[in-house]
């Protein structure tokens, strides 16, 4: 049994380290497209064929679900892929959904209308093709009235991580949060979009101040997956043993892995 995550990059570490943190015994093959990082500037029909080629490989060692720990690839493909691509005996998932149904207060499958939730202003922070899709605001619009969501695309800062330069990706957050600040003074709660952001927490909760709630998506995904595994425990899928594929440099990659993770990984080339 194994299950797939998904990211252009780097980002998906964050989510596969709170899954691995939740089910340490469940093999998870992870693929990092890091010679086509970052997606976030990319359009909609090369992340769809870059997606759905990583996501072909994954199938091949034996992942029956995939969770696109991308949300940029969650925004601009993944609806597409559900309606023509994905055989009927597989599953992809996005990000998106676990990180509404906390913003929401309220399950994915309540088609009750839209009601008042109690945060009124919402700063989003993803790339640009994420905020260009507008998925974020248009599924929340679907449950929730009254948000008032500023989005802020914040350039540069995935090319930053994958980079491993940590002092222009911290000054690039500052000044995206400067940013998002002159539109919207006073957020509430910020989202942090983008599966790599997370790995700059501190930076944007100290941008934001203390009592600005930060949301980020790895122990929301990770706690969504052990629900639904609970309850579709067929698609655990064929694999038995846990790899790291990427596009990029193995050794590069390996590298900027293991100090994030703080534990030794290893890539080998997709
Ligand atoms: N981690 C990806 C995301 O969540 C980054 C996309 C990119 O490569 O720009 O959107």
């Amino acid at each position: 049994m194994t299950v797939g995550i998904f990211d252009s990059g780097l980002g998906g570490l964050t989510v596969l380290d709170a899954v691995h943190k939740r089910l340490p015994d469940l093999p998870l093959v992870y693929f990092a497209d890091s010679a086509h990082a970052p997606y976030g500037v990319r359009d909609a029909d090369d992340i769809y064929n870059l997606t759905t080629a990583a996501v072909q490989r994954m199938w091949d060692e034996g992942c029956d679900l995939v969770i696109l720990a991308c949300n940029t690839a969650s925004a601009a493909a993944l609806r597409r892929m559900q309606e023509s691509w994905i055989p009927s005996d597989k599953r992809v998932l996005g990000v998106f959904v676990p990180l509404i149904e906390a913003l929401t207060e309220r399950q994915w499958g309540d088609n009750s209308p839209p009601r008042e939730v109690a945060v009124k202003h919402v700063a989003l922070f993803a790339t640009p093709a994420t905020v260009a899709s507008r998925a974020f605001q248009r599924e929340l619009a679907f449950r929730a009235i009254g948000v008032d969501v500023e989005a802020q695309a914040c350039g540069g800062v995935v090319d930053a991580i994958e980079d491993g330069d940590m002092i222009l990706a911290e000054a690039l957050v500052r000044s995206h949060v400067d940013a998002l600040k002159r539109k919207m003074p006073h957020p509430q709660a910020a989202i942090l979009g983008c599966t790599h952001y997370p790995l700059m927490q501190d930076a944007f909760q100290a941008a934001l101040g203390g009592d600005v709630s930060v949301y980020s998506q790895a122990n929301l995904v990770a706690e969504s997956l052990a629900d639904y595994l609970d309850r579709h425990s067929g698609m655990m899928g064929k694999g038995t043993d846990s790899m790291f594929l990427t596009t990029g440099k193995p050794d590069k990659v390996s590298n900027s892995a293991t100090q994030f993770l703080r534990r030794k990984i290893d890539f080998t080339a997709a």
